[in-house]
């Protein structure tokens, strides 16, 4: 697909460079998983100094965001079909994004699925590498067992990160909920409820 959003890492320098790839300078934030793009795309029309990456596995969601992009005339965003762990471990520079943001990833609920979960000690290491002092942790679930997960995994790296876990659980106060995202928006619909980490990598500035 011929798009000035998309970008496939594999075929650009490692790690790769941030300016060269917005053709600008500027914060970089990265979602994982972004889906269709509600909640990158209303960011980053927020804030259109900084630049925004969004990561998807699915093809259809990556191509409708970009089209949504396009559309939107959005010179500060850029996705790609890749797999965020590869991602972070190869092609992200060192302490170089200011972000990072995991909504309503895949739970993988399953005993002997639970190493497929993204937030585990191996990507931590990276992600920490990754963000710039005083970057911001952006996570929210519907599974309370992987909210559970993050915040013991979370806890081996407590001299790298301050968090702050938040639980929505009663309708009233989900009804009051914004919905940054479509699975957001189900969720709080149905009265699911709903967990944040929002924190943020510890180091000076
Ligand atoms: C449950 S959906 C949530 C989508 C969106 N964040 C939302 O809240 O509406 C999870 C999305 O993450 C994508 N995904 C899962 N694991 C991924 C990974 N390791 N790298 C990139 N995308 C991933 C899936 O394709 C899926 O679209």
């Amino acid at each position: 697909m011929n798009s000035t959003i998309l970008f496939e890492p594999d075929q650009l320098s490692k790690p790769l460079n941030w300016t060269d790839l917005f053709g600008r300078s500027g914060p970089v934030e990265v979602e994982v998983g972004c889906g269709k793009g509600r909640f990158l795309l209303g960011r980053a029309m927020e804030h259109p100094e900084v630049n925004f990456v969004g990561l998807e596995y699915a093809r259809a969601y990556l191509r409708t965001l970009a089209e949504r992009a396009e559309r939107l005339r959005l010179a500060n965003v850029r996705a790609a079909r890749e797999e965020a762990a590869r991602f972070f471990q190869e092609f992200v520079p060192e302490s170089s994004v200011s972000a990072f943001h995991l909504l309503y990833p895949d739970p993988w609920p399953k005993k002997r699925h639970h190493k497929r979960r993204l937030i585990r000690p191996d990507f931590l290491v990276d992600l920490r590498r990754a963000l710039v002092p005083g970057a911001l942790l952006n996570l929210a679930t519907d599974h309370r067992g992987y909210f559970d997960w993050m915040l013991e995994q979370l806890a081996g790296f407590g001299e790298s990160f301050e968090i702050e876990p938040r639980a929505i659980e009663g309708p009233e106060e989900l009804a009051t909920l914004a919905g940054r995202t479509n699975y957001e928006i189900k969720y709080a619909a149905a009265g699911r409820p709903l967990y944040f980490i929002t924190g943020k990598r510890k180091g000076a500035a």
